[in-house]
């Protein structure tokens, strides 16, 4: 095995930092292929916690070769924050960025801000990173990418020219214009001269190590539910998440993938608007969101919480050709009497274990549970101790609930994670030698 991609299989947060970070110290390289500095993944390690907005999570092994695909959306800025993190921590990361990644500018989050606020009931409640904009611009053609912004005179022209169009825009929506054009020429030359360095045409490096049969990695960003097709569209983000991303969003084609392992926390959690069947509005939706740590890597908002929807997770399973599932945050469960899991919806008194594309009528639909017994609420260090014996450590009724999951989706189960640490993982298949 060699091409292994890791996804969100629900609303995003399901714990792909962590369970990338856990491959990647068999993988050559780890290749980041969608999304920009609204996705937060975390990694922990001996007890340290490292939050990635837009590098790969590969990075917190040292020397491991990481990669910006040119599916990624560059906040300049951000990216040599996370760079110079990484150096005071004595891990100056082995990066390589792709020189067709488009660049997100100030006037892109100007009109995040001012887009939201006229979108009114149709509103994703964003990142405000500009994600949205800056994407729209890479379809529009408008877009300025890491290339234009090596070259000063390239840079000069196409901001010349795209500057006046988006200050217009930002007036149409009645928001306001952050930073003057001058400031943004001087400063993001700046930053383009420090990236420099990292720059260059890195498809051929991808396509060489999967054609030596090296371990590719490629970390995935959101979650399959927001995915800009396949999600509850418009509450989503502004690009491909799901597993055919990787071809597009880092030049490799779908012969190089040979797993898509699936992230699937054992509850649902989501922040931002639009439909989410299963929250929990009670104590037991609060005890999750705290005991879980659910607030956002990236913007620090409570996430909403609920029971596992097995619908969105065999939807995923299907789009994204899911081989392996990794199960996260198990040990959050601990201490509910009953678990719930959805297996399909109620609507207009009809049995529906597909998802309607009108967000409207999935607003509706009411889930229909299957119920299993809780397991007892347990220290990080028994999690520690089960983690080192396996899944036979595992409770006998969190075992169940695994298995469970496992056959609702008729995939295995390749992971089990019970810790946000390194360790705490229960592994039960190697995907590279
Ligand atoms: P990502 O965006 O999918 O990478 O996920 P985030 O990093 O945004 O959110 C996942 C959170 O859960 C992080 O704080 C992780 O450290 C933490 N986490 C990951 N796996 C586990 C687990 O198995 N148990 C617990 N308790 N926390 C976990
Ligand atoms: P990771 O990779 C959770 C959500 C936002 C919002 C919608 C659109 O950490 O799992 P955007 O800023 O992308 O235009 O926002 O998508 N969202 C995420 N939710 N995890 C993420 O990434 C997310 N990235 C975007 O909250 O509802
Ligand atoms: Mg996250």
């Amino acid at each position: 095995m060699v091409g292994i991609v890791i996804i969100g299989t629900q609303w995003g947060d399901e714990g792909k930092g962590k369970v990338v970070d856990y491959y990647a110290e068999k993988a050559d390289m780890v290749v980041r292929f969608s999304g920009g500095n609204n996705a937060g993944h975390t990694v922990v390690v001996k007890g340290k916690s490292y939050k990635f907005n837009l590098m790969p999570s590969g990075a917190v092994r040292k020397g491991k070769r990481v990669i910006i695909g040119n599916g990624v959306v560059v906040d300049p800025k951000r990216l040599l924050e996370e760079i110079e993190l990484l150096k005071k921590d004595g891990l100056d990361p082995n990066l390589g960025i792709s020189e067709r990644a488009h660049v997100i500018f100030p006037y892109h989050r100007d009109l995040d801000e001012a887009e939201e606020n006229v979108k009114g009931k149709f509103k994703a409640g964003t990142t405000k990173r500009g994600i949205g904009p800056c994407y729209s611009d890479k379809a529009g053609r408008f877009g300025i990418r890491i290339a234009d912004l090596m070259d000063r005179n390239v840079f000069r022209e196409k901001l010349d020219f795209i500057f006046p169009i988006k200050e217009d825009q930002i007036k149409l929506y009645g928001g306001n214009l952050s930073t003057k054009k001058e400031e943004i020429f001087e400063n993001y030359s700046k930053l383009g001269e420090k990236l420099k360095q990292y720059v260059g045409d890195v498809v051929f490096e991808i396509n060489d190590a999967t054609e030596k049969r090296k371990n590719v990695l490629f970390e995935g960003t959101q979650g399959t539910m927001l995915d800009i097709d396949h999600g509850v569209y418009p509450f989503g983000t502004s690009c491909n998440v799901t597993a055919g991303a990787v071809c597009t969003g880092a030049g490799v084609s779908p012969t190089k993938i040979d797993e898509v392992i699936g992230v699937a926390k054992a509850y649902t959690s989501r922040v931002g608007e639009g439909p989410l069947p299963t929250e929990l509005k009670d104590e037991i939706g609060e005890r999750i969101r705290k005991k879980g740590g659910e607030f956002g890597t990236t913007t620090g908002r409570p996430r909403r919480t609920g029971w596992i929807d097995m619908v969105t997770v065999n939807y995923s399973c299907l789009i994204n050709g899911v081989t392996g599932i990794a199960i996260t945050k198990l040990d959050v469960l601990g201490g509910i009497e009953k678990i719930r899991l959805c297996t399909s919806y109620g609507f207009e008194s009809k049995i529906i274990d597909k998802l309607p594309a009108n967000p409207e009528i999935f607003a509706k639909y009411t889930p229909i549970y299957e119920e299993m017994d809780g397991w007892e609420d347990l220290s990080s260090e028994e999690w520690s101790k089960i983690s080192k014996i396996g899944m036979s450590g595992l409770p006998k009724e969190a075992k169940a609930y695994v298995e469970k999951i496992s056959k609702i989706c008729k995939v295995p189960i390749y992971m089990v994670s019970i810790g946000p640490g390194r360790e705490d993982t229960i592994e039960l298949k190697k995907v590279f030698q």
